[in-house]
């Protein structure tokens, strides 16, 4: 299609598979981030594809630097991924606030300074808290009570991008994923069953830090659902929410020993719930885009278990994540 593309946050796991999918399609993503390393998209793209995105190095905290570079590139449209997950935000209240929130704001203001017609936007499942699960999949309607720090901040930018859709007539799509899972997927409250996926391809073992079940939505699925309402869409400040596959972890245990028999044992789960209704319902968004991907969880985790089998034979699994 040959559009550019503004993704923030792009470094992080959904924006890698944001990158990967647009080069892959003949599109140029240009990385804004506060990172330098880019070893998730990497893990995804070939040098080739590598050479087609251009990094720029930024921090949307900065309103002007914000605004200069998204002028500069003069996007189709922006997905706005940028942020600090559950743990950094417990860490640091503040620092979350203004990464998240004020940044969220940032963003808009360069979108509309720059003339940009579309802001898609990774809000959260954190914007629910237990008290909304009642057994029974959770719409876009339930009102929401969440109980972080990160999900009260996702809530106030769904609300931002509303003022804006009333003020200014900035059009925006807020995303609403819970547990993202695949390559990339390294940090955050729910990072862990990736990163065991990983563990067992290593022949390490590793404990999953929660137990239950929650909704899994594959990385690659997340991204695709950023992308179609970054393409069109009506008019207007919408919200879905992501739903993948609602499973209990021990089930995603045994997924992994399914195709990792050797693993059997050594990946383990143990811990809290987490505190956001397991099931979502997804049906707003596949309304509104009928064509979205959706791919099994058995499926998801056999290629991710295959991806990272051959970053491993190549020697270039990272291993971050992972307790020394
Ligand atoms: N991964 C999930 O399961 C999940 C679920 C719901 C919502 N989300 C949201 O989706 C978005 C992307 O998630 P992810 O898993 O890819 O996150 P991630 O933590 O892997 O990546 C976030 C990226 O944002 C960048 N960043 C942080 N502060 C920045 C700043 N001030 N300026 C520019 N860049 C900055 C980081 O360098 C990183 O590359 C986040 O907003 C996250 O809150 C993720």
């Amino acid at each position: 299609m040959n559009d550019t593309y503004f993704v923030t946050g792009a470094l992080g796991c959904i924006g890698a598979w944001v990158v990967q999918q647009l080069v892959a399609r003949g599109d140029h993503p240009v990385v804004f981030d506060l990172g330098g390393d880019p070893r998730r998209i990497r893990a995804l793209l070939g040098a080739d594809g590598l050479a087609r995105v251009r990094f720029v190095r930024g921090d949307i905290t900065d309103l002007e630097a914000t605004k200069r570079e998204v002028a500069a590139c003069r996007p189709r449209a922006i997905v706005h991924l940028a942020g600090l997950q559950v743990p950094f935000c417990r860490q640091d209240p503040a620092l979350g606030a203004r990464v998240n929130v004020l940044g969220t704001i940032h963003v808009f203001e360069a979108a509309l300074a720059a003339g940009v017609a579309r802001v898609v936007y990774a809000s959260s499942a954190a914007v629910f808290g237990p008290s909304e699960d009642d057994g029974t999949a959770v719409t876009e309607q339930v009102a929401c009570a969440p109980v972080t720090h990160y999900g009260v901040y996702k809530q106030c930018n769904e609300g931002t991008a509303r003022i804006y859709w009333l003020e200014k007539k900035l059009t925006s799509v807020g995303l609403r994923p819970l547990t993202v899972y695949g390559v990339g997927r390294d940090q955050g409250m729910t990072s862990g069953p990736s990163t065991a996926m990983k563990a067992a391809v290593l022949g390490v073992p590793f404990k999953i830090g929660f137990t239950g079940p929650t909704d899994f939505v594959h990385a690659s699925d997340t991204a695709a659902a950023f992308l179609a309402c970054a393409d069109g869409g009506e008019p207007g400040a919408h919200l879905y929410n992501l739903h993948g596959d609602t499973v209990d972890v021990g089930d995603v245990v045994r997924a992994i020993e399914a195709e990792v028999p050797a693993a059997r044992g050594t990946i383990t789960c143990q811990g809290p719930r987490i505190p956001i209704p397991p099931q979502l319902d997804g049906a707003a968004i596949r309304a509104a885009y009928p064509n979205l991907p959706h791919t099994p969880l058995a499926a998801g985790v056999r290629a991710t278990i295959a991806r990272f089998r051959e970053l491993h034979a190549a020697g270039d699994l990272d291993r971050s994540d992972l307790p020394r």
